[in-house]
């Protein structure tokens, strides 16, 4: 969760840490700090809260030297506080480290370093890495593969030390780390989008790596010492994309990415002569694929909203069972799962902790493992036997928007092949091919809602402390996620329901100007929902409907219509969404909220 970034080369080196923390800095916001190899000691600069706290001291304090390491939190052990932010070093300060993850084994390791009589100078697991690497002799190298196994847990480490002049070391187990070759230099951080600016070139560190970086080299070395070979990949990510862009938050302009993260998704796996969908060469074993039995489906947060629509997608296309999990139930659930069952793992950063321990698990099962993923070389990406690539580029905004419809479409593209593949494939699928490929259009014009419509949204959301939102069969999720949204930026609660359960519970929660908001599109359930908002209504609520701007009953019903354009039943959810993003954005920034960085939230949960 947390940004690390590391940087052995020939510049200046806290520049290129600062401008990498604040690419990083979506991942953990609670405090910051850099460490620099000085001619004759370490030194660090720490400051709670933002980055830009930690920015306002470097230009008061420039800190001189070409290695360097970089942190941004979200913290776990320990509060947000300066002392324990990162660097940590150890109590000599020869010895300074970064780390994302959680020691599991931090309890015992606190308890033998105090009874040895070592100071602690923090409430964090980290220091105890710095201490442990601090208490050895030897090349920095050395002292990690001899302190490797005492650490128990899920870590991403990159320490530097004074003892071992020029030499980064970078090691991992769990939380991902990835080098980038540079000219002249070498860097390491916890996601690529910290390294774009400064080279495309690449190595994923697996578990278990331990990577000596300098500014000539990297060599990496398996737990045993004994020298692996990683490929160098080159990253076909767009630097620009990652930038604001004029747009006041990322939010908003992923929100307004969407057309063309769903063409490219769609335009990546669509086999245009054939007019339907070609996902040959994803890497799974058609013999496999032709016994599947069952599909599983696991992810978490907006992730696990795409999948809840993939199950009535691949149920209706592919005429498959689908469960969908919550991947932090579905690993200790015992789940019933083999060789006949498909097991996708959804994630847009492919490195959510809980999915790829899911994910991890069905493997071990023996069953076919894919992965709806949208970062090409990320932990999923690599777990999996066949990816699919959501084309939604970075995403920087903490809620996620723009990956989330293009997991829909993904999804959707999973099901039209599983479909083809148990000879269900009609002439009629051509429809829905051509209203995918329309699909982007229509995303569009739902983007075209007139500011006015949000200002009135804002207007009956953002004065009520709790709302509800309806939705029945695929726009059910959409439900989920809108409420999500709100919360997540907007801190209000809200709860996503479907709509005909509204009546066994939560309709006790409506008085007087009680918010509700409703997926109304025309859907063969269109009459029963209102029947539910009818119910609503005449007890006082506000009703909000995200409708076809010509349904005459609709308009007549409610307050208001966050206007969406008529697109085919399956596809309803990925235009239905936009409103309700831009609904919460618009909440959020009315409130006077951070939209892009939500409090105690994080873009990359990395631990469980
Ligand atoms: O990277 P992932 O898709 O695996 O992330 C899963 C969730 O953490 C993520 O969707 C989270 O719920 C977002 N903040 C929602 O906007």
């Amino acid at each position: 969760m947390c940004g690390i970034i590391g940087y052995a080369g020939s510049h200046e080196t806290v520049p290129v840490l600062l401008d990498g923390l604040r690419r990083l800095e979506y991942r953990g916001y609670d405090s910051a700090g850099v460490a620099v190899a000085g001619d004759d000691e370490i030194r660090i600069l720490r400051a709670a809260g933002k980055l830009a706290n930690l920015e306002e001291r470097a230009y008061g304090c420039p800190l001189r030297g070409t290695l360097g390491i970089g942190h941004t939190r979200w913290a776990t052990h320990g509060a947000p506080t300066e002392a324990n932010a990162h660097p940590q070093t150890d109590s000599g300060g020869r010895v300074a480290v970064v780390h994302n993850g959680i020691l599991e084994n931090y309890a015992t390791l606190r308890h033998e370093l105090l009874s040895a009589g070592t100071a602690l100078a923090s409430d964090t697991d980290t220091e105890l890495i710095a201490q442990l690497l601090g208490s050895r002799e030897g090349p920095l190298l050395e002292r990690v593969l001899g302190v490797l196994p005492r650490l128990e847990g899920q870590y991403a480490v990159v320490a530097l030390s004074q003892d071992d002049p020029g030499t980064l070391v970078a090691f991992r187990n769990g939380p991902p780390l990835v080098i980038g070759l540079g000219a002249d230099e070498n860097l390491v951080a916890s996601d690529v989008t910290a390294l774009v600016q400064r080279t495309r070139r690449v190595i994923f560190l697996e578990n278990g790596d331990v990577a000596r970086i300098s500014r000539d080299g990297v060599t990496i070395v398996a737990g045993d010492g004994q020298v692996v070979q990683r490929p160098v990949e080159e990253l076909d990510w767009d630097p620009g994309r990652a930038e604001k862009s004029g747009y006041r938050h990322f939010m908003l302009k992923e929100i307004c990415e969407q057309p063309d993260a769903l063409r490219n998704t769609v335009v990546a796996y669509l086999d245009a002569e054939r007019q339907g969908v070609n996902l040959d060469g994803l890497g799974f074993d058609p013999r496999r694929i032709a016994a599947v039995r069952k599909v599983q489906l696991v992810a978490c947060g907006t992730s696990w909203h795409a999948c809840l629509v993939g199950k009535f997608l691949i149920e209706q296309l592919a005429q498959l069972p689908v469960d969908v999990d919550y991947a932090s139930e579905y690993r200790y659930r015992s789940p019933l799962v083999g060789g006949e069952t498909l097991v996708v793992g959804v994630s847009q950063s492919g490195e959510t902790a809980d999915t790829l321990a899911a994910m991890e698990l069905a493997r071990d099962a023996g069953a076919p493992l894919g992965t709806i993923c949208n970062v090409r070389g990320s932990s999923a990406w690599r777990l999996a036997e066949a990816r699919l690539l959501t084309q939604a580029g970075p995403e920087v905004g903490v809620a996620s928007t723009k990956a989330f419809t293009t997991q829909l479409v993904a999804l959707l593209l999973v099901a039209l092949a599983l479909r083809r593949t148990r000879g269900l494939a009609t002439e009629g699928d051509r429809d829905l091919v051509t209203a995918l490929q329309r699909l982007p259009l229509a995303v569009e014009q739902a983007l075209a809602a007139p500011d006015e419509v949000f200002r009135r949204g804002v207007e009956l959301v953002s004065e009520h402390e709790d709302s509800l939102f309806l939705g029945r069969g695929i726009l059910y999720p959409i439900a989920l996620e809108g409420a999500l949204k709100l919360k997540e930026i907007s801190y209000l609660h809200a709860e996503g329901y479907p709509a005909g359960e509204m009546k066994h519970g939560p309709i006790a929660l409506v008085q007087e100007g009680f918010p509700v908001v409703a997926l109304a599109t025309q859907t063969a359930t269109r009459d029963k929902l209102l029947g539910n908002l009818m119910e609503v209504r005449s007890r006082g609520a506000s009703l909000i409907a995200v409708s076809e701007p010509d349904a005459a009953e609709v308009a007549r019903l409610v307050d208001l219509v966050l206007p969406v354009p008529p697109v085919q039943h399956l596809l309803q959810p990925v235009v239905a969404v936009v409103p309700l993003q831009l609904l919460a954005y618009h909440v959020a920034v009315e409130l006077g909220l951070d939209v892009d960085q939500p409090r105690n939230l994080a873009k990359s949960v990395t631990v469980e």
